[in-house]
């Protein structure tokens, strides 16, 4: 990452940690490497962001939701690969024994420049513990490293017991753990984070044109979170990238500040999936088609996004500095549907005669929006807090408000003022607030 582009995201993150979006986590006890607690903005900016993708997955007639346990049958991992092939190459520094992930393109120790490193090794990243008092063999469990096994190995349940017929799909939003060797960029790659993921179940013949069009589905979800047409690349995976059973691949990408990087992945992964569950549970997977009256093991179209670092690239791409008298004028630019605030009321001094009215305003408008009162400090810094959190629009109450019963409502990217009577707040807020 240059040096400008460094000084890019630690200001993002400064945002972040003084506006309370997010905070180190077990911070007081020095913080935890690559966890991370989300502040009271953060966590309701990742659920927007969260129930947006939920409900353009689920409220469609062809797609519907799961929530899986973390935990699962041991064999689960065996039968996916994970337990064999879940590994990153991992590299020691002789010199400053800087531990590392051996990259393609890592040549020398990232952290002192030395080529004096160890030969790479396997290490798997999937998080180990014991279910039960007894620490032993039989008793191992893992912490899932995605969330998508969850999904196959209950196509069926879902299947039958909802009468679906192919396609469809079955999304599920779900923490995942993956013991990282080099987490980076707070949660851009963490150790603990969530996945939203979607398997949808096709004949091999739908498989192409089904990639295809969740494919332009995905990229038009992004674009309406803010993210912008110039800032999302897709590449297709070539044949050496391919995992052995996968027909197509592509990852979506993010040009975050130190560079373009993976934020979805978009796999036609064959019946690979339900073929080894279904030879290591011994339990048939098969669908029985009722039109042609057989059975078969569907293919696969995932769509795989992390909401962390979905919430990193929304931050990144809405965050804009300009120079307003003067100064530099911090803002998110974050689309008025995801922002954690959506209207803030702020009295233009804490009189009693303008804060009962801002009171009774905010309670108001809690019913139908993200609202926030805000009474400390001047007029210009409350504007500016707003600003820095994203808030489309401030509704403040003055003197003259007692008299004409009007508010004036500032739009933040504009910084446009217009008085509107404080009865129609509300209908402004449904036209203005998509
Ligand atoms: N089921 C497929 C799967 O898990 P993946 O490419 O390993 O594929 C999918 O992960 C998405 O999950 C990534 O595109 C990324 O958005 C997110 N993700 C993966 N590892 C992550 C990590 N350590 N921290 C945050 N997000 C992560």
């Amino acid at each position: 990452m240059s040096s400008k582009d460094q000084n890019l995201f630690s200001k993002i993150l400064s945002v972040c940690k003084a506006r309370g979006f997010l905070f180190p986590s077990s911070e007081i006890y020095g913080g935890l490497n690559s966890c991370w607690d989300y502040g009271p903005l953060g966590v309701q900016l990742k659920n927007n962001l969260k129930k947006q993708w939920w409900d353009n997955m689920t409220k469609r007639s062809d797609v519907t939701g799961l929530d899986s346990s973390i935990f699962m049958h041991p064999k689960v991992w065996e039968a996916s690969g994970h337990l064999e092939g879940f590994t990153d190459p991992l590299s020691d520094c002789k010199d400053c024994k800087h531990r590392f992930r051996l990259d393609k393109d890592t040549k020398a120790c990232p952290q002192c420049g030395s080529k004096n490193i160890t030969k790479s090794r396997n290490f798997n990243l999937m998080f180990k513990s014991f279910m039960g008092p007894v620490e032993e063999e039989s008793s191992v469990v893992y912490l899932r490293p995605e969330t998508a096994q969850g999904i196959y190995v209950n196509f069926l349940n879902v299947q039958q017991s909802m009468r679906y017929i192919i396609p469809f799909g079955i999304a599920q939003i779900g923490k995942a753990f993956r013991n990282e060797i080099t987490p980076s960029h707070s949660v851009f790659r963490a150790r603990e984070f969530e996945q939203m993921e979607m398997q949808f179940f096709t004949s091999e013949q739908g498989s192409e044109k089904w990639f295809e069009y969740w494919r332009s589905e995905r990229r038009q979800q992004l674009l309406s979170l803010g993210l912008k047409e110039t800032e999302l690349h897709f590449k297709t995976h070539s044949k050496e990238e391919l995992a052995h059973y996968a027909k197509k691949a592509e990852d979506i990408e993010f040009d975050f500040p130190w560079g373009r990087r993976e934020l979805e992945g978009l796999h036609n992964r064959g019946a690979f999936d339900l073929s080894r569950h279904q030879q290591f549970s011994g339990k048939k997977l098969q669908y029985f088609c009722p039109e042609q009256n057989k059975s078969y093991l569907p293919y696969v179209i995932e769509t795989s996004i992390g909401a962390d670092r979905l919430f990193l690239a929304v931050l990144c791409s809405a965050y804009t500095e300009e120079t307003v008298k003067n100064e530099t004028r911090k803002l998110l630019k974050l689309k008025s549907h995801i922002a954690p605030v959506q209207i803030a009321v702020l009295p233009l001094s804490k009189k009693p005669a303008l804060t009962s009215l801002c009171e009774k305003l905010y309670s108001d408008l809690q019913k139908n929006w993200f609202a926030e009162y805000d009474a400390s400090g001047s007029i210009g810094k409350r504007y500016r807090r707003q600003d820095e959190i994203g808030t489309p629009f401030c509704a403040t109450i003055d003197f003259e408000t007692c008299e004409d019963n009007k508010l004036t409502v500032r739009e933040r990217d504009s910084m446009r003022q217009e008085r509107i009577p404080i009865e129609s707040l509300n209908a402004f807020l449904k036209d203005n607030l998509s």
